[in-house]
């Protein structure tokens, strides 16, 4: 399977069979999770929690095995950096038919934090079931997929521009970036808000946040982390289609609409 094959046959799963993961699976996904690099260069500890040892659960998954966890120094652009790693952890699982769930919220986060034993000055932004898939999705399932619209995403023209956020950019229009921006347009996010925008600027692509108010209060915004899986999901479908990027945090100052605010650059070598 190619990247952006595995990147469009990903959904969250929920219900998984019961049946435990195979042990060479975990090898593979902590073999692959020790080498899941992110362009902000930020370190992550990554955690395989056994179910039946630990006693973790989330209220909207069930017949997992395992979930992954990730902890990492709570520091700028902690947020982005998780968001691509996990994301690469996310898309391999699904490459080897293991199901997954970003999970920020429905959780007991303090037995979460406990089990990994958190440091003070850390942060465990989200973790995510792992098992194999069912193959009928529970009831609670279908309800949640259906209450966030989970399998519909925004307009091309609503998330990506052309030279300033005056001109929408249609697929055809976008060229050689046309296949990496579908891929972002892809991508799971927090609720399925999709808060990623992007402005194409000839060689240079412009990532910003469109901040919405349920975003997190203070210090820690989880929409970073859906701009960091956008940004992954950017890299490697580019990267598939022979056009590699370079990541550059270099704000080009375009005029931006309210709440929309700059975060990285991907700029063609
Ligand atoms: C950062 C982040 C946090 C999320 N938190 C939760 C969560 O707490 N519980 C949950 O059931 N789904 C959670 N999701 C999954 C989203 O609801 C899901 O990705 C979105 O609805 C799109 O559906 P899809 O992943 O099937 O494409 C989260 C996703 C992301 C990216």
């Amino acid at each position: 399977m190619t990247m952006t094959e595995v990147i469009r046959s990903r959904r969250s799963v929920r219900t998984f069979s019961g049946e435990p993961l195979r042990e060479q699976d975990k090898q593979k996904i902590m073999a692959f999770a020790e080498t899941a690099e992110n362009p902000y260069h930020l370190p992550i500890v990554w955690r395989l929690l056994d179910k039946k040892e630990t006693g973790l659960s989330s209220p909207v998954i069930v017949g997992e095995d395992a979930f992954l966890a990730g902890t990492m120094r709570r520091e700028p652009h902690a947020e982005e950096a998780f968001g691509y790693s996990f994301e690469r952890i996310v898309l391999f699982a699904e490459s080897l038919g293991i199901g997954t769930t970003w999970i920020a919220g429905t959780m007991d986060r303090s037995a979460f934090e406990k089990a990994v034993s958190l440091a003070e000055g850390d942060v465990m932004p989200c973790v995510s079931p792992l098992g194999y898939p069912a193959q009928k999705m529970s009831l609670r399932e279908s309800v949640m997929r259906r209450g966030v619209r989970a399998d519909s995403r925004l307009g091309f023209s609503e998330l990506f521009f052309s030279g300033s956020f005056d001109q929408p950019l249609t697929p055809d229009e976008a060229g050689q970036w046309q296949p990496a921006l579908q891929a972002v347009r892809l991508a799971p996010s927090a609720v399925n808000k999709q808060p990623w925008r992007a402005v194409v600027c000839g060689d240079r692509v412009h990532f910003y946040e469109k901040q919405s108010k349920a975003r997190g209060s203070g210090e820690w915004d989880i929409q970073r982390v859906d701009l960091g899986i956008a940004l992954c999901h950017f890299a490697l479908a580019a990267g598939e289609c022979r056009l590699p990027v370079s990541f550059r945090l270099e704000d080009p100052g375009l005029p931006a609409p309210a709440n929309t605010v700059y975060i990285a650059t991907y700029a063609a070598e």
